[in-house]
């Protein structure tokens, strides 16, 4: 067993409420954190920090919970510049580009595609993302789905059955036997790889009766359910995400009063990602509407290379701040303790005794610097599961 005090953090950000003077971040100034092994043990004042083994002098910069990523799409080949190059000339996002990144991941050997997904997660790690989500969807096939995933969970335990992303083109004349195999078959191959099912909910994709299908199969096979809802356009997932007790409803990006009333009536998390809304051009998610309602709002990346091709929560959460009426505060709070609120985790997210030890050590002299000081690299230091990485 050996102990670490990271300490003269001028401010701790623990997401433990019942430190905070009201705030959910739980702010600790002139602070210490202990970690034991994987696990913090102790926080407080750095004057007051016990002997260890080891210390870290944080120098009066801030510490707070590596980031929770609670939804990327990593297991892919190619990329898809000429796409982005087109829309940036006002061509719009559409669902159909999928296709695109489903005929290059199925083209690639199983070694390319986990090169590329270590290749974005150490990205992620760089940034202070400890904990990360990803997902199937450019498979389409039970052995394409079933090999991303088990690539997948070789790298994270939150693993998501995304086979519903878009009908397979082998299936473009008969997408009812696309759900069929998605629920069947597919689904048959594809749990023991999974915690999560996801689909995505929208026009183009799937509408809200195959939606419930495909969710309501994956429930019965011990899968727990998570949507991407209203990403697009108005539509029925963010109301099927609260119905079947989804742990998260992703995009939110267009949603109706009764959208907003079903999310605070239940525990379905609202998982905003604006690096889609960035990379599409779309229209920002009112992340303000949603935290007046009382709704719980965790911040993530989207990472693929579609819709939204960056691997940094930091960039996230500046545009949280700036376009989506999220304080810093709050955004902070949304990709940290949010994004395991969205895995329905508490032993990430927050930095309190029992909780594993993922922190990020920041080059500003408060978390508010991740908005203010937007695109630059403020990560100097993550350490992971205990074990400094950066
Ligand atoms: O979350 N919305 C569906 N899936 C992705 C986009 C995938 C893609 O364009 O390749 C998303 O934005
Ligand atoms: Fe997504």
């Amino acid at each position: 067993m050996s102990s670490t005090a990271i300490t003269d953090i001028a401010t701790l950000v623990t997401n433990d409420p019942s430190l905070g003077q009201g705030s959910p971040l739980g702010l600790i100034q002139d602070a210490a954190v202990v970690i034991e092994d994987d696990r913090v043990v102790w926080t407080g004042e750095s004057s007051k920090a016990p002997a260890t083994d080891n210390r870290v002098d944080a120098g009066g910069r801030t510490v707070l919970p590596g980031f929770v990523d609670s939804h990327s799409h990593l297991v892919f080949a190619g990329d898809r510049t000429a796409e982005f190059n087109a829309r940036m000339s006002g061509r719009p996002y559409h669902a159909g580009g999928i296709r695109t990144t489903v005929a290059a991941t199925r083209a690639a050997s199983d070694g390319e595609l986990e090169a590329n997904l270590t290749r974005y997660l150490s990205e992620a790690l760089r940034q202070g993302t400890t904990t990360f989500e990803t997902k199937s969807g450019y498979g389409l096939t039970v052995a394409d789905e079933a090999r991303a995933l088990r690539i997948a969970a070789a790298h994270t335990d939150e693993v998501t059955y995304l086979g519903a992303h878009i009908v397979s083109p082998d299936y473009a004349d008969d997408p009812a036997g696309y759900v069929a195999l998605v629920t069947g078959e597919m689904l048959d191959a594809c749990a023991p790889y999974a915690r999560w099912i996801d689909v995505f909910c929208e026009k183009g994709a799937f509408d809200g009766d195959q939606a419930r299908a495909i969710l309501t199969a994956g429930k019965a096979k011990g899968l727990h359910p998570r949507v991407h809802a209203n990403q697009l356009s108005h539509g029925p997932g963010v109301q099927l995400a609260v119905e079947l007790d989804a742990a998260s409803a992703d995009h939110c990006t267009h949603l109706t009063a009764a959208d907003i009333d079903a999310l605070a009536s239940g525990r379905t998390v609202a998982t905003l990602l604006p690096g889609a809304e960035f990379s599409t051009r779309a229209q920002w998610p009112d992340a303000r509407r949603l935290l007046d309602a009382g709704v719980t709002v965790a911040l993530s990346t989207d990472c693929n290379p579609g819709s939204s091709f960056t691997s940094s929560v930091a960039f996230c959460i500046a545009l949280a701040v700036r376009d989506m009426g999220m304080t810093p505060d709050e955004a902070v709070w949304s990709a940290t303790a949010g994004g395991a609120a969205a895995l329905r985790r508490t032993d990430i997210g927050r930095l309190a005794p029992g909780a594993y030890a993922d922190l990020t050590l920041l080059d500003a002299p408060s978390h508010v610097h991740l908005a203010y000081r937007p695109g630059v690299p403020l990560v100097t230091g993550v350490w992971r599961r205990g074990t400094r990485i950066l």
